[in-house]
């Protein structure tokens, strides 16, 4: 078939692993089922400001299903949150659509967190054909049962919980580990469960310093002198110290006397390889959001419920984050178990 459309497709945001596998799944399919021409727009809403793109073929996305980051480069331009505008400057989004249609696109697909589709939302809303497709370590967009990107970080989070297992155990100390999670808590929840951390304290569930205290000394107490405390970098940091590692560390020993250390991953969650679950999800995803393209569904982002890939309108979902209910049944077991959640 070819129905002769051109797509571009853009990366922004925070990069995530599975951003490549996205782009693949759009472009083959594109490309391959549907004779379609594909437009790669270089770093974020960046390059449809300048006009930054280059024209790729199915050749080009040979090879890229594994590699982490994205190929196309990425920004947090936010083409709507303009800072004062000079004289006679033509607003961003005026620009963008000026550019769109100068570079002959009959659709733009935005991969990208809750900011990007924040973005594609409004762009949709302007008259431009949008498609979304969500990504984030974060696992926070509203209106999807998960995003790509997060079951890596996961992976690696839980990993480093298993590897500070040991050494909190030879020397018998309270090992903290922050991971990436600014409004959602939804990383330290699940690594924290799958590297069997003993607290875990989220943005989502205010936590009292004493309570922490409190449980740790209980373990104690229980012959267990080591603990894990995994904590989402979001969560409440009232002092002065640069992470929210290093102020729990330093409040529970000034609390129980007990050794403490702490770790922060940070970006080691958001580079490289993506997880088989990711790929898949990822291709999946992007398949789905050319199936849209050919049909002329557009203003939709591509979404996972229930393990089908449905699509739903940009609108519904622009500017909510989709956050850890306190009630969640994974953290209800958890407590169930004896783990601490500060609360
Ligand atoms: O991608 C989401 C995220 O990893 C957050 O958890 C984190 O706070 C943020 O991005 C930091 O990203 P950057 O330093 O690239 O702005």
């Amino acid at each position: 078939m070819n129905n002769g459309m051109k797509i571009g497709i853009l990366t922004a945001g925070g990069d995530c692993p599975g951003i490549n596998a996205a782009i693949r799944g759009v472009g083959k399919t594109a490309i391959v089922k549907y004779g379609m021409h594909l437009v790669g727009i270089s770093d974020g809403f960046t390059g449809l400001i300048h006009k930054e793109y280059t024209e790729l073929t199915e050749r080009d996305l040979s090879g890229i299903l594994t590699v982490g980051g994205t190929i196309l480069g990425t920004s947090r331009e936010k083409p709507f949150k303009e800072a004062r505008k000079k004289k006679n400057e033509i607003r961003k989004p005026d620009l963008i659509r000026e550019h769109y249609e100068q570079m002959g696109l009959d659709c733009l697909v935005c991969i990208g967190g809750n900011g990007t589709l924040k973005t594609a939302n409004l762009l949709s809303q302007e008259g431009l054909n949008v498609i979304g497709i969500p990504k984030t370590i974060d696992n926070d967009v509203w209106g999807t049962d998960m995003t790509f990107g997060f079951d890596s970080a996961v992976n690696i989070a839980a990993e480093a919980i298993d590897r500070l297992h040991s050494t909190a155990n030879s020397h018998k100390r309270i090992m903290i580990i922050e991971v990436m999670g600014h409004h959602a808590g939804w990383i330290a929840l699940y690594a924290g469960i799958a590297g069997g951390g003993d607290v875990i304290l989220i943005p989502e569930i205010p936590y009292k310093e004493e309570k922490i205290a409190e449980y740790l000394m209980h373990r104690v107490e229980q012959n267990k002198p080591y603990s894990i405390v995994v904590v989402a970098e979001g969560i409440k940091n009232p002092g002065k110290e640069r992470s929210v590692a290093q102020y729990i560390s330093n409040r529970i020993y000034e609390m129980t006397n007990l050794e403490t250390r702490e770790t922060v991953l940070g970006y080691i969650q958001r580079g490289g390889s993506p997880s088989p679950m990711d790929r898949v999800l990822a291709t999946r995803y992007g398949t789905a959001a050319a199936d849209l393209i050919a049909d002329h569904d557009f203003g939709k982002m591509v979404s996972l419920k229930n393990n089908k890939i449905i699509a739903v309108p940009l609108k519904e979902i622009a500017g909510k984050l989709r956050l850890v209910d306190p009630e969640d049944p994974m953290v209800l077991h958890s407590i169930n178990m004896g783990n601490c959640f500060g609360s």
